[in-house]
């Protein structure tokens, strides 16, 4: 299928304040008169969301890292072919809360699992994908963590596992210097959001 859209990924640890800059950034894209898709990983469709519901219960304590991954991984598969592909087709411009970036951050450095069989196997769920522009919403893991309440499985992990993905963010950050801009979480709902407004309509123009 041929792309002619643009594709957009919001990142981060959790309480970083990414579902506000995000509905921000929509409202923003259809100002600029484009349209704008909003989906999220995992998600946006009936089997993701399931997969969703499996994941961040926190009575599935018991999940082993590899089986959370091949989880996420099913639910981006199937998000990248029912949802992205085609809209990216019809040339819309999609925005996705998350992708392969948390994989890595998460499972990863926070799991532990080999970066170099992630991406191996990362590849299968995403084919040839990957984002246009990625936003790193960037936030200290205790901050964020105080945010966000600790109410899912994911956020019941440890803080040393919060420290370890926030730290593969800020790696994935500085090898992917053109694709990922990196924001300060800290800073006030409007500043951030008139810097993602001005990277945008950079992008887009
Ligand atoms: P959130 O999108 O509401 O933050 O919830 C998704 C949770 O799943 C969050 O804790 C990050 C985590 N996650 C992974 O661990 N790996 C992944 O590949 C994705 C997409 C999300």
């Amino acid at each position: 299928m041929k792309r002619k859209g643009f594709f957009i990924t919001f990142e981060g640890g959790e309480g970083a304040g990414k579902s506000t800059q995000i509905q921000h950034a929509c409202t923003y894209l259809k100002k600029l008169g484009k349209k704008a898709v909003l989906l999220r990983e995992p998600g946006s469709t009936s089997i993701g969301e399931k997969i969703r519901q499996v994941l961040l219960d926190s009575q599935n304590q018991k999940m082993c890292v590899e089986t959370e991954l091949f989880l996420y991984l099913a639910a981006r598969a199937q998000l990248v072919r029912e949802m992205i592909l085609p809209e990216l087709a019809k040339g819309s411009v999609v925005v996705c809360d998350r992708f392969e970036d948390s994989t890595l951050a998460y499972q990863g450095h926070g799991g532990g699992i080999s970066l170099d069989l992630l991406k191996k196997v990362s590849v299968l769920a995403r084919g040839t994908l990957t984002p246009n522009l990625t936003f790193f919403l960037d936030l200290n893991p205790k901050e964020g963590l105080k945010r966000a309440g600790r109410r899912d499985r994911m956020e019941q992990k440890s803080i040393q596992f919060h420290e370890k993905l926030h730290q593969g963010y800020l790696l994935l950050a500085r090898q992917n210097l053109k694709r990922i801009i990196v924001l300060d979480a800290t800073e006030s709902i409007s500043e951030i959001q008139k810097k993602i407004e001005k990277e945008l309509s950079h992008a887009l123009a």
